[in-house]
C-alpha cells in the first residue's frame, strides 16, 4: 500500500495539523427569549436549559455569556395574547417590552451585538409572520408593517435586523425605510432560505406563537426544493442584505453549501429549536452523548459553509471551550 490515509490520523498532534474546519465563540449568535415582569426565568419545556427571561435576569444572562466570550445575541420577545392584534401594532409601540429591552441592553453593554427579529408572529393575533385577511397572507401590506417594526428596532439600538418572515421584496423595502430614517449603518441578516419546517415546534412553545389557523407553507419554502434557494439568495443579495441565512441547519447542509458556492455574502445558518431539542432529549435518555453530538452537529454546519451559527448550544459550546482550556 502506497497510500495509507490513517497516517494523517495517527496522533492528536497530526490530527490537529490536518483539521480543516474549526469553531470559535466568534462564530456564534445566541438566541435569547424575553418576557415581561421581574425576576422571571422560566424553562421552556421542550428546550431543556433554555429560558424565558424578564429583562433583569436577561441582563445577568448576557453578562454571563460575555464572560464566556459570546457577545452576539438574537433576541425574541414573548407577549401575552392580550397584547396581540391583527396588525402586530405592539411591535412598533415605543414603550413596548422588546424595544425598551434593546435600549437597556445596548446602554449597559455597548459592545454587545443585538440582532432583532422582524416578523409579525410574536405580536399577531393570527400567529402568522404576515398580515392575514380572509385566510390569506397579504404580501405587500405586510411589508409596511415589517418596515415600521424594523425602523422602531433600529431606533432602539438594534445592530442587525433579521427579517424572518419570508415575504417577497422585504429586504429592499426594509433597507429603503431604514435608510430614509437615517439608519444606513444598521445591517440586515435576511432569513433568505427559510423552510416550512417541523423543527420550529419548540420555538413556537417558547413564544406561544403558533399559527391560529393554517400553516406557513405559502411563504416558507418547501423542504423538497434547492434551486429555489438560489432565487431567494440572489434576490436578497440584490435587495441589499448584508448576510444570508439558511434555516434550519442540520437537515439543510446541502443548501448551506449551495449558497457558499454561489454567493459572496457571509452565510449564516440557524440550528433551530427542534434540532436542539433532539440533541437534549436523546442525551437525557442516555442514548447519545450531548457534548460530542453538539460539537459534531456544529462543526458540520461550519464545514458545509456557514461562517455564522445561530444556536441554542452556543453557551454550552463556550463552556466546553473554557472547561478544556481551548
Ligand atoms: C418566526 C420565527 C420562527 C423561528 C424564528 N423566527 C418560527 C417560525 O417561523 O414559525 C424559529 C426558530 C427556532 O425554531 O429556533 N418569525
Amino acid at each position: 500500500m502506497l497510500v495509507r490515509p490513517r497516517r494523517n490520523r495517527k496522533s492528536i498532534g497530526i490530527r490537529n495539523l490536518v483539521q480543516e474546519t474549526s469553531l470559535s465563540v466568534h462564530d456564534f449568535i445566541f438566541p435569547l427569549f424575553l418576557t415581561d415582569g421581574k425576576n422571571i426565568k422560566v424553562e421552556i419545556k421542550s428546550m431543556p436549559n433554555i429560558f424565558r427571561y424578564s429583562l433583569d435576569n436577561l441582563l445577568l444572562e448576557i453578562e454571563d455569556c460575555l464572560n464566556l466570550g459570546i457577545y452576539a445575541f438574537a433576541l425574541f420577545p414573548h407577549y401575552e395574547d392580550a397584547k396581540k392584534d391583527k396588525l402586530a401594532s405592539e411591535s412598533w409601540n415605543e414603550n413596548t417590552l422588546y424595544l425598551k429591552a434593546i435600549k437597556t441592553i445596548k446602554k449597559q453593554f455597548p459592545e454587545v451585538i443585538i440582532m432583532t427579529d422582524v416578523a409579525m408572529d410574536p405580536y399577531s393575533s393570527d400567529g402568522h409572520d404576515g398580515f392575514v385577511e380572509d385566510g390569506k397572507i397579504l404580501n405587500d401590506e405586510t411589508l409596511e408593517i415589517l418596515a415600521r417594526m424594523a425602523v422602531a428596532q433600529a431606533k432602539a439600538g438594534s445592530d442587525i435586523v433579521g427579517p424572518s418572515d419570508m415575504m417577497d421584496g422585504r429586504v429592499q423595502f426594509i433597507r429603503q425605510e431604514l435608510d430614509k430614517a437615517g439608519f444606513t449603518e444598521v445591517s440586515i441578516m435576511s432569513y433568505s432560505v427559510k423552510y416550512a419546517s417541523g423543527f420550529y415546534g419548540p420555538f413556537r412553545d417558547a413564544l406561544d406563537s403558533a399559527p391560529k389557523s393554517g400553516d406557513k407553507k405559502t411563504y416558507q419554502m418547501n423542504p423538497a426544493n434547492s434551486r429555489e434557494a438560489l432565487i431567494e439568495a440572489e434576490l436578497d443579495t440584490k435587495e441589499g442584505a448584508d448576510f444570508l441565512m439558511v434555516k434550519p441547519a442540520g437537515s439543510y447542509l446541502d443548501i448551506i453549501k449551495l449558497l457558499k458556492d454561489n454567493c459572496n455574502l457571509p452565510i449564516a445558518a440557524y440550528q433551530v429549536s427542534g434540532e436542539y431539542a433532539m440533541l437534549k432529549a436523546a442525551s437525557q435518555m442516555g442514548w447519545i452523548e450531548y457534548e460530542k453530538c453538539m460539537l459534531e452537529s456544529l462543526i458540520s454546519i461550519k464545514r458545509a459553509g456557514a461562517k455564522i451559527i445561530l444556536s441554542y448550544c452556543a453557551k454550552d459550546f463556550a463552556i466546553y471551550l473554557k472547561k478544556n482550556n481551548l
